[in-house]
């Protein structure tokens, strides 16, 4: 047997298995890094999360991957040049962070790395019959393995695709083996550059949950900030909290297919960017508004369309427990937005869970990783969107 492979085999024998879970989500902030403690799997699957930090990315390296990001035309060199740069960063990252905490790199099982994605196509985007959905993430593994020297897995959604659904929301899985609850109803909702969540029944059971994106989190605001503010987001909603609500440009702004379609779907940045804005707002007739307005509008927006998908899901007087993980549930007014618009609802956070809110959905690759390492039991029924397989490519470091 090569070697490598018994390695492979060994250190998935392990009770115990150390496993760094990342993800850099379409809000390019970072490089979220949870080192992970794992045993067992399935719905046995307990983790503990040692270590977590976001690895910053310099304004540089974050320029050059917006030059390649969500866009469909781009510098196909480039493309391929940052397949392998964006993975020297992340190992880099990795790195620093092991040493940091004082671990050294063969203490570590495995890395699960969910890459940078570039671009989510999935038919309700493309609207092209004879092409399936699709959705590309680089930062390669192979990279990631020889530069850190950590067998590492990777590119988790091309699987998922394979298998019918979408390429997203993995959260499903993982929510499911980490959050679900005897008798308790939960909603899991992580808020990032679009906002997504999963429905877990206290039934416990797995035919029955669903996870879906419901549209923007924070990312139109974030590109708005960019753009006009040259700053990277609105730190605390300060400029939304200095303007109001435009409800002609709202109600434009959810005039939009993609809220029509059923559950589960997902989205991203290539329908909600600047473009979707400056339309909705030509349509509305509000270019000349003042920019916080923009952007208290932009708040409201995320509010109301988070808030309708649950709505939707669990009726207008919707009363579950509501446990919030991402960026944007450090956003005062967008929270302060969801709690009056659902009022039924009691909102916490994945902290109570014992995950802490910025690194959860890092924790989220971490076990997937581990299911198709030691799991891979877990039957998730028939439905279209939630496949039961297991996910991500295994790269060897030597
Ligand atoms: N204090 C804060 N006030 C307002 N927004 C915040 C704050 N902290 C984080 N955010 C938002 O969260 C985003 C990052 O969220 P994250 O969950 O990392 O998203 P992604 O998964 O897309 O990377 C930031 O870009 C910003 O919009
Ligand atoms: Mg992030």
């Amino acid at each position: 047997m090569n070697p490598q492979i018994e390695k492979l085999y060994t250190k998935a024998n392990k009770a115990k298995r150390l496993i760094i879970g990342l993800m850099s989500g379409t809000s390019m902030d970072g490089l979220d890094i949870a080192l992970c403690s794992v045993t067992g799997s399935g719905i046995k699957t307990n983790i503990e999360v040692l270590e977590f930090k976001t690895g910053d990315f310099s304004d540089d390296f974050r320029a050059k991957i917006k030059a390649v990001f969500s866009k469909r035309q781009v510098d196909l060199q480039l493309v391929c040049l940052m397949n392998e740069h964006i993975a020297n960063v992340h190992a880099a990252l990795i790195n620093e962070a092991l040493s940091e905490w004082g671990y050294k790199n063969e203490d570590v099982d495995f890395i699960a790395s969910h890459g940078q994605t570039i671009f989510h196509a999935p038919k309700s985007l493309h609207k092209m019959d004879e092409y399936p959905n699709g959705t590309l993430q680089i930062g390669d593994g192979d990279h990631i393995a020889v530069k850190t020297g950590i067998i590492t897995l990777s590119d988790f959604r091309q699987k998922h695709l394979a298998a019918g659904g979408e390429g997203a929301p993995l959260a499903v899985y993982g929510d499911f083996l980490m959050f679900s609850k005897q008798d308790e109803d939960r909603v899991m909702l992580n808020i990032g550059g679009i906002a997504n969540f999963t429905y877990l029944p206290g039934s416990l059971n797995a035919n029955e949950i669903f996870s879906t994106d419901v549209g923007p989190g924070n990312t139109l605001m974030d590109q708005y900030m960019q753009q006009h503010y040259n700053q990277f987001y609105d730190k605390n909603a300060t400029t939304a909290l200095a303007g109001e609500l435009n409800k002609e440009l709202l109600s434009t702004l959810l005039d939009c297919d993609f809220f029509e379609v059923g559950f589960p779907k997902t989205t991203g940045p290539e329908l909600f960017n600047l473009d979707y804005l400056v339309n909705a707002q030509k349509k509305s007739s509000t270019e000349n508004i003042e920019k916080e307005n923009v952007m208290a509008t932009l708040c409201h927006f995320s509010a109301e369309t988070i808030s309708n998908a649950i709505k939707k899901c669990f009726g207008n007087d919707a009363s579950a427990y509501i446990f919030m993980s991402g960026g944007g549930m450090h956003n005062p007014l967008l929270v302060r937005l969801l709690k009056s618009k659902l009022p039924n609802c009691i909102f916490s956070t994945t902290s109570d869970l014992n995950i802490h809110p910025d690194a959860k959905e890092a924790v989220l690759f971490a076990v997937l990783a581990n299911e198709t390492l030691c799991g891979g039991q877990i039957n998730f029924g028939e439905r279209q969107g939630v496949p039961s397989i297991c996910m991500g490519k295994i790269s060897l470091p030597e």
